[in-house]
């Protein structure tokens, strides 16, 4: 028998143990022993009942997602649940870590589920845009009833044990030694004796369903899925399990996971998978990592006082320093109100609030700083600034300490010159709110150490962020794309395009929202100062600032907002500007479809990423592709900008940015070669300097 999985019988009870580093995916060199397992001991009189447990850190955390989309290696995960079920004696799974996907699917063909009170149930297939394959959409609602199932199959988001024991997915929650007390779980099952009833055959919970509030349910939910296909088929399989016999179901989600398997969106989300956490990956064998205790925070404004909620949150004391006393005081006033709101709301306890607000300690003297092991700058976005800060954390910061910037375009090897120890200055760039936003860019500047680098990398992940490694250069790739997707906007708005004609455009390829609403909501101004900084104009956007129209903030931007709503309104005076402006630079307006807007937006931003990929500044494709859909919003369900390029056809991407070349002559618009050598080869490949 194979390694990965060992049967071990004492006092009657066989232990079935997986044991399939780093978390027992369900890799076909586990499906064979699994199965052959089971089998013989379904017939073993030396085996009164079975336990299915795992070594490791988890229970098993799904398919082997490398599998997908690869030719089908039998047995399938569907056979061994069926046979599972074939059992006549009582059957537990001991779930510790993670039962998901699969993992959990594999559960539900147990009569029995007993877990440790830290461990997370869930059907997360939804975010590699799937749904459960294994039966999990026709059981999961046998147990827990169909309007709760619908919600953690939609949502992918797994429960707690103990919720998981009240909503009847767990049979016992353990607090201590996990497999011994399923085996004793096992045992007096066995001894009371009687019929085990497998979970395909419980139907109770499901005739109670209100079809009617589960279809509203289920519309709801259409109405959220923004343009992806597999919440919508998970409802669906949710609701033949409802309304089908369990076997027409089950062919039913099978039928529906064929099809999103081999589709774009699933294929996008399981690059995506990889691709988050390839990006934060620091090469380098054997590179020691430096013990981070304690995080500095320069600035309590709202971008300092959001990082330093986010390292609160996750269990770190912080020091927050300003200029002044009442500076202070008034970034503390945010961050109680942030918390205050969080528990308002339901998504933090009010114990949970005073642990962490527990954790901030105010300063106004750089000395405080001395014990802290990394220190992040987050003030003005002045070169002159933020070197003097640097200056003074020179003096004061304990060797050893990192001391990185919060800058979102300024050169970090020009702030590391301002240190006698320019080993220990990086870059984090993070996004506003710092503590919502999942994106992190880690800039490395010349001459950072790797140890430093890959510090911060596993440091992001514990609290919670998807971390990328970038380069340096002005924006680093996220604002720098951003850049290049903005310079056609006013041309496209001059020739005729309305602002809601641009963001309908994005919406409707799945963006959250257009630039347009974008800008307003982040603030005009922005760009505008950003902008006067390196001398460039913006003739529409310029105009507006110039009026004092900033966005919501003021009430004004590219749209109207009536007091204090976040509803943007179409407004005329901003289409009569634009059309005065256009008359004035003598540039006709006509009719632009939405196929015209997002060529030339998105084309030229797949083209500075492959400028960015050439330069070095990015590692892989793929990193621009983490970045953009967790910072910026780029649909999920198509891959990020990068592998979308894959999806649309690079060849027909650069001929029509040659075509837009041609029309407009701008040089946006020139294919950059390593874009050309993607549409020849099919592959990205980066050719500068690698990180
Ligand atoms: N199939 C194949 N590989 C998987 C995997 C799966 N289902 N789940 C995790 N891995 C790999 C990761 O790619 C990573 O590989 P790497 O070290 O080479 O980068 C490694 O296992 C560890 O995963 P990671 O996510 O870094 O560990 P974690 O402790 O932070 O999180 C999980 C563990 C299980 C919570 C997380 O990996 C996860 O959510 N996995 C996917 C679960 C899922 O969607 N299952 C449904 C599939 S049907």
């Amino acid at each position: 028998m194979s390694s990965s999985v060992s049967v071990a019988i004492e006092n009657g009870v066989a232990v079935v143990t997986i044991d399939n580093p780093p978390v027992n995916a369900l890799s076909v060199y586990v499906r064979k022993p699994l199965y052959e397992a089971l089998a013989t001991l379904r017939d073993d009189p030396a085996a009164r009942a079975i336990v299915i447990a795992c070594a490791g850190r988890t229970f098993v955390a799904g398919a082997d997602i490398t599998e997908f989309g690869k030719p089908v290696e039998q047995p399938e995960l569907r056979a061994i649940v069926a046979l599972l079920e074939t059992i006549a004696k009582p059957t537990v799974a001991a779930i510790h870590g993670t039962a998901l996907g699969g993992g959990l699917e594999l559960a539900l063909g147990c009569h029995f589920r007993v877990a440790d009170q830290g461990a997370r149930l869930g059907l997360t297939e939804v975010k590699l845009g799937l749904l459960p394959g294994g039966g999990g959409t026709v059981r999961l609602p046998r147990l827990v009833g169909a309007e709760k199932a619908l919600g953690m199959i939609v949502s992918g988001a797994p429960i707690l044990a103990g919720e998981a024991k009240a909503a009847g997915l767990a049979d016992a929650v353990v607090d201590g030694d996990l497999l011994a007390e399923a085996i004793r779980f096992a045992s007096e099952t066995a001894d009371r004796g009687g019929a085990f009833i497998a979970v395909r055959d419980r139907n109770d919970r499901l005739a109670e369903t209100d079809l009617a509030a589960f279809d509203a349910q289920a519309t709801d939910l259409a109405r959220k899925s923004r343009g992806l296909d597999a919440p919508l088929a998970c409802a669906e399989a949710v609701h033949n399990a409802i309304t089908l016999p369990f076997d027409e179901a089950l062919a039913a989600e099978r039928a529906l996971f064929v099809k999103l398997v081999s589709g774009d969106q699933s294929r996008a989300q399981r690059h995506l998978f990889f691709a988050e956490r390839e990006a934060a990956k620091v090469p380098g064998k054997d590179l020691q990592r430096r013990t981070i205790e304690r995080v500095g925070i320069i600035g309590a404004g709202t971008m300092g006082g959001g990082i330093a909620m986010a390292f609160a949150n996750g269990g770190f004391p912080v020091t927050l320093l300003e200029t002044s006393a009442e500076a202070l005081q008034r970034g503390m006033a945010m961050i109680e109100k942030n918390y205050a709101v969080s528990v308002s709301r339901g998504s933090l306890t009010g114990e949970a609030r005073e642990q962490r607000l527990g954790l901030f300690k105010g300063s106004t003297d750089y000395a405080d700083l001395a014990d802290c092991d990394l220190i992040i700058e987050a003030v003005f976005e002045d070169m002159a600034v933020k070197k003097e800060v640097f200056g003074k954390l020179d003096a004061v910061a304990r060797p050893g300490a990192i001391l990185a910037t919060n800058t979102s375009y300024l050169d970090v090897n020009e702030i590391a010159t301002s240190t006698a120890r320019p080993r220990d200055v990086l870059g984090m760039h993070f996004f506003s709110p710092a503590n919502a936003m999942k994106l992190l860019e880690i800039v490395r500047a010349e001459k950072t150490a790797p140890d430093a680098l890959a510090t911060v990398a596993d440091l992001a992940r514990r609290i919670g962020k998807v971390a990328v490694v970038v380069g340096v250069c002005h924006g680093f790739v996220g604002n720098r794309m951003l850049s290049a997707r903005g310079a056609e906007n006013e041309f496209l708005l001059l020739e005729g395009a309305t602002p809601g004609q641009v963001d309908k455009a994005f919406t409707d390829f799945g963006w959250p929202m257009g630039p347009c609403q974008m800008g307003d909501l982040a603030g005009l101004d922005i760009g505008w100062r950003n902008r006067k900084a390196r001398g460039l104009t913006a003739v529409i956007a310029d105009t507006l600032c110039e009026e004092g129209r900033f966005g919501q903030k003021t009430g004004r931007g590219w749209y109207r907002y009536e007091s204090g709503s976040r509803e943007p309104a179409t407004d005329p005076e901003v289409e009569k500007l634009i059309r005065t402006k256009a008359g004035e630079l003598g540039i006709a307006q006509r009719e632009i479809g939405a196929d015209e807007i997002i060529e030339r937006t998105l084309y030229p931003l797949i083209n500075e990423g492959a400028k960015i990929l050439q330069e070095g500044i990015a590692a892989r494709a793929s990193d621009i592709d983490v970045v953009w859909v967790n910072g910026y919003g780029f649909p999920i369900g198509k891959g990020g900008p990068m592998f979308w390029a894959g999806l649309e056809g690079a060849v027909r991407i650069v001929e029509r940015l040659e075509y837009w070349r041609q029309r407009t002559g701008r040089g946006i618009f020139e294919p950059a070669p390593v874009l050309r050598r993607f549409a020849e080869t099919g592959s990205w490949e980066a050719v500068g300097g690698a990180l």
